[in-house]
């Protein structure tokens, strides 16, 4: 008999731990009014009285162990069954219950975190920085003093105490010069303010991904193979760029890098205002005067910066129409992008 419950048990054993194992069923086989153990425990009364107690405490223990084994089976699987349908949950699903729903990045996350891979494979540093900044830091340092008329531009959300909303990513430059200072490589991405009337492309609030690459001989040469590098991996494709002239007060020379607009694919839409162009990336070689409030020698050195603007570059690669979905809070527009 002994022989018998030990071969139970290992029948059992392998059969429950078989992955399509059908446990009910083996409940029902082995610990069932019909089943192999109860069958075993009614031949008992042939045995002798010696035997009796230790064949009984030994079947106990099959049974105990059989039945320990299948709910710890069910309950494994019911884990994994639950975790599948939390990854598989979709946001957009109404019928989602709360504890179910699983949340997911948002675009401009992931478009900053590939972005940042990209530029770290490029000996970037990515850096953080304040979002309440003073005048110096986001005007003056970067060559716009207080009567500068560039400053029309970038009108934003003053504190009582005269600090500022950053307006743009240029804020951190003189901070992160005086840092590191040169040779340097850095991008820093981050929330920039503006007072601004919204519409499909502009927005109050929006993000930009500043960098800057500071060392001997840096030429325009470099400023352009580091952006057609950068955004033929963003986009995984070749696509169209062109430079204009632009005007920055802290930059000499400074460009629009503009790229072909991808949702409409050149010939015009609202998202490019018509043009068939997106301007994507105000750039430039770093002016001196900029290089000598961060502490830097401009004889000794030259460098490149760019301002990305995050979130247009978000709506270009995920065909986003209207720039203020990105802050709408709707699940349903944001949690499409993560398998992107
Ligand atoms: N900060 C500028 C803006 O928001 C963009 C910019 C232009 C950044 C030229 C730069 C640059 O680093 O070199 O309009």
């Amino acid at each position: 008999m002994k022989e018998m419950l030990k071969k139970i048990r290992e029948e059992a054993e392998a059969a429950i731990s078989a992955p399509d194992a059908d446990l009910e069923e083996l409940r029902i086989r082995y610990l069932g009014k019909k089943g192999e153990l109860t069958a075993v425990l009614r031949g008992m009364g042939k045995l002798s009285a010696e035997e009796r107690p230790v064949i009984g405490q030994l079947a106990n223990e099959v049974r105990a162990y059989i039945e320990g084994e299948i709910t710890r089976i069910a309950e494994e699987r019911k884990a994994k069954e639950l975790e599948a349908a939390i990854h598989s949950a979709k946001a957009y699903n109404p019928s989602i219950k709360m504890e179910e729903a699983v949340g997911s990045y948002h675009p401009i996350t992931l478009v900053q975190r590939e972005l940042e891979e990209i530029f770290s494979t490029m000996g970037f540093t990515v850096e953080d920085y304040d979002e309440i900044v003073d005048d110096y830091r986001c005007f003056e340092a970067l060559n716009i003093p207080p009567y500068h008329p560039a400053r029309d531009m970038q009108d934003t959300y003053y504190l009582e105490n005269g600090q500022l909303l950053k307006t743009q990513t240029s804020a951190a430059q003189n901070a992160i010069m005086k840092k590191y200072g040169a040779p340097l490589r850095a991008i820093f991405p981050g929330r920039c303010f503006r007072n601004e009337a919204t519409d499909a492309c502009h927005e109050n609030t929006f993000f930009q991904m500043e960098g800057m690459m500071i060392d001997e001989n840096i030429s325009i040469a470099n400023l352009i193979y580091f952006m057609k590098t950068m955004l033929s991996e963003v986009f995984r494709r070749d696509i169209k760029v062109r430079l204009r002239p632009g005007y920055f007060p802290f930059t000499e020379p400074g460009f629009e890098l503009d790229i072909n607009c991808l949702i409409c694919g050149g010939e015009g839409c609202p998202s490019c205002k018509n043009s068939g162009w997106l301007e994507l990336c105000p750039c430039g070689m770093i002016h001196p005067n900029v290089l000598t409030a961060g502490g830097i020698d401009p004889e000794k050195y030259t460098g490149f910066a760019f301002g990305l603007g995050l979130t247009r570059l978000a709506m270009m690669k995920y065909g986003v129409k209207d720039i203020r979905d990105f802050n709408s809070g709707s699940l349903k527009a944001l949690s499409q992008f993560e398998d992107n």
